[in-house]
């Protein structure tokens, strides 16, 4: 009986634990965090498939070009380099946490 309460309690932490930590994907394609899929489309398998084209297509060769350090500075604060963009800066306006970019940023990395 014990030991049954105490495994639940162990799921329900897990639980907790994951849904505080959303991983690269679920940050990718959820509103309430990057929503990037709403701009983006990515290789098929990557994510879902959607009609997205506000954004460039992201493909790993490219992801893997640019490095992990500039796209986490493009995360960040997409309007550094280029003023008139559309993309939120999801760090500066502290949408996302450094840990959540980073987590994107791995997501991108191993893209396709
Ligand atoms: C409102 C639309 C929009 C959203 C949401 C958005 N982006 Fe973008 N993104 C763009 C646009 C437009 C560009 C093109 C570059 C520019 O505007 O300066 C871009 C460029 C990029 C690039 C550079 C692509 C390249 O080939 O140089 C990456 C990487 C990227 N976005 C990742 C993301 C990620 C990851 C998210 C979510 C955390 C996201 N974007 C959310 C619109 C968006």
């Amino acid at each position: 009986m014990r030991v049954a309460a105490l495994a639940a309690l162990l799921l329900l932490a897990a639980a907790a634990a994951r849904a505080q930590s959303p991983s690269g994907l679920e940050i990718f394609t959820s509103p309430a965090k990057g929503y990037c899929i709403a701009c983006h489309q990515v290789p098929e398998g990557a994510g879902p498939a959607t009609r997205s084209d506000l954004g460039p297509r992201l493909e790993g060769k490219r992801m893997r070009e640019l490095g992990k350090a500039r796209l986490r500075a493009l995360l960040a604060d997409p309007m550094a380099a280029n003023p008139d963009t559309v993309m939120p800066p999801f760090g500066r306006h502290r949408i996302l946490s450094p840990a959540e970019i980073d987590r994107v940023v791995d997501y991108l990395d191993a893209l396709p």
